[in-house]
């Protein structure tokens, strides 16, 4: 098999070593004769798989007892529309904080759905390039809830300090981010994640809620669509995706056996800065986020011009370092490093990176 570095930004890299642990149990899990993807959501089998899963992700966030962990369908894209369904309250408006193309998204989704929208912060003016004074944002009691993205997996901003929101819930899009990093559950009222980037493959929708918000889902909405059905089953009212869940009980063993967030955490942060210094210090290539809030999940740059990026692109590919196209919104390059891209990949990407500039 040849070596190659996956810089895609979703779905993307996955632990080799649960790689192939799933590739031998996909045929024939722990010996019963047939796989996993072949066994009801119901047998006993499952079971085990689904609460090991919910055991991992509470020990490795710290998420509280008085928290719902919900599997879902519908990807990150359904939350927008499911969160303020749920728990948007009548007569109040929603806070959004604007920082990105996926925050719009839901921004859209809200609006679609009559609420009215209070404009936290909106960082359109700036391209999107930074997230400014989070410490000052003005956050209104009276809001049903404020709504934020963590990591802007387009822009390549993460936040690196949550907006206080005092006895407003905050509600948070981690689907690029989640569990990069170390961050205190409590303070949020509801975590959605798709699963794809960081924490399995694409089809799993994770839903981390407060369990009080529960008290605002509305009767009227359709059965599916309420977070109560999910947390009343146990996440197994219809099918589950049972195949994404099981490789997210692989991938959180593999983040247990490896120390945890935290190491996680500083793994990351020496992948991130090793390729930001190169970039740094190089009169090449140009990071286009804002120093201050530039993300450790997705690395944008430029290269002199869009030709040499085409280029560039084209070599690394034969070079064995895919996926670092930059999103169709922005252009330019992306390289996503996420939890499962080794410090051997940033490695062999800086060094192309070196040669290239040299050679163009
Ligand atoms: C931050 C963020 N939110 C939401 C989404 C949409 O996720 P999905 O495709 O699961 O709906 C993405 C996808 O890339 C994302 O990066």
């Amino acid at each position: 098999m040849k070596e190659v570095f996956n810089f895609n930004a979703g779905p993307a890299v996955l632990p080799p070593e649960v790689m192939r642990q799933a590739q031998a149990e996909f045929v024939d899990y722990q010996g019963c004769g047939y796989g996993i993807i072949e066994e009801s959501h119901r047998a006993a089998q499952f079971e085990e798989i689904i609460q090991a899963a919910e055991a991992n992700l509470r020990q490795l966030m710290g998420i509280p007892e008085d928290y719902e962990v919900l599997f879902l369908q519908g990807g990150a894209s359904l939350q927008f529309a499911m969160i303020p369904m749920n728990i948007a309250l009548p007569g109040h408006k929603i806070g959004f904080c604007n920082t990105g193309e996926w925050s719009s998204k839901a921004l859209k989704e809200a609006r679609i759905l009559g609420a009215e929208i209070e404009m936290l912060y909106d960082g359109s003016a700036d391209g999107f390039s930074r997230i400014d004074g989070v410490e000052r944002w003005p956050v209104p009691q009276n809001l049903a809830y404020v709504h934020v993205c963590a990591n802007n997996t387009i822009y390549g901003t993460q936040f690196k300090q949550f907006p206080e929101t005092g006895q407003v819930p905050l509600v948070c899009d981690m689907s690029s981010d989640i569990m990069s990093r170390q961050v205190d559950v409590s303070k949020f009222g509801l975590i959605f994640a798709g699963a794809q980037k960081n924490i399995g493959p694409a089809g799993l929708t994770l839903v981390i809620i407060r369990k009080d918000l529960l008290q605002r889902v509305p009767e009227s909405l359709p059965t599916m669509l309420r977070y109560t059905t999910h947390s009343k089953s146990k996440s197994l009212f219809n099918t589950p995706p049972t195949f994404a869940i099981y490789m997210l009980r692989l991938i959180s063993d593999w983040l247990i056996n490896l120390g945890g967030i935290k190491a996680m955490q500083e793994i990351n942060e020496n992948k991130a800065a090793l390729l930001y210094n190169y970039i740094d210090g190089s009169d090449y290539y140009r990071g286009t986020a804002d120093k201050a809030c530039r993300s450790n999940m997705n690395v944008c740059f430029r290269l002199p011009s869009e030709e040499l990026e085409k280029k560039f692109i084209k070599s690394a590919t034969e070079a064995g370092l895919i996926g670092l196209k930059g999103h169709r919104a922005v252009g330019g390059c992306r390289a996503s490093i996420y939890n499962a891209l080794s410090q051997k990949g940033v490695e062999r990407l800086v060094e192309f990176m070196r040669r290239f500039a040299n050679g163009n």
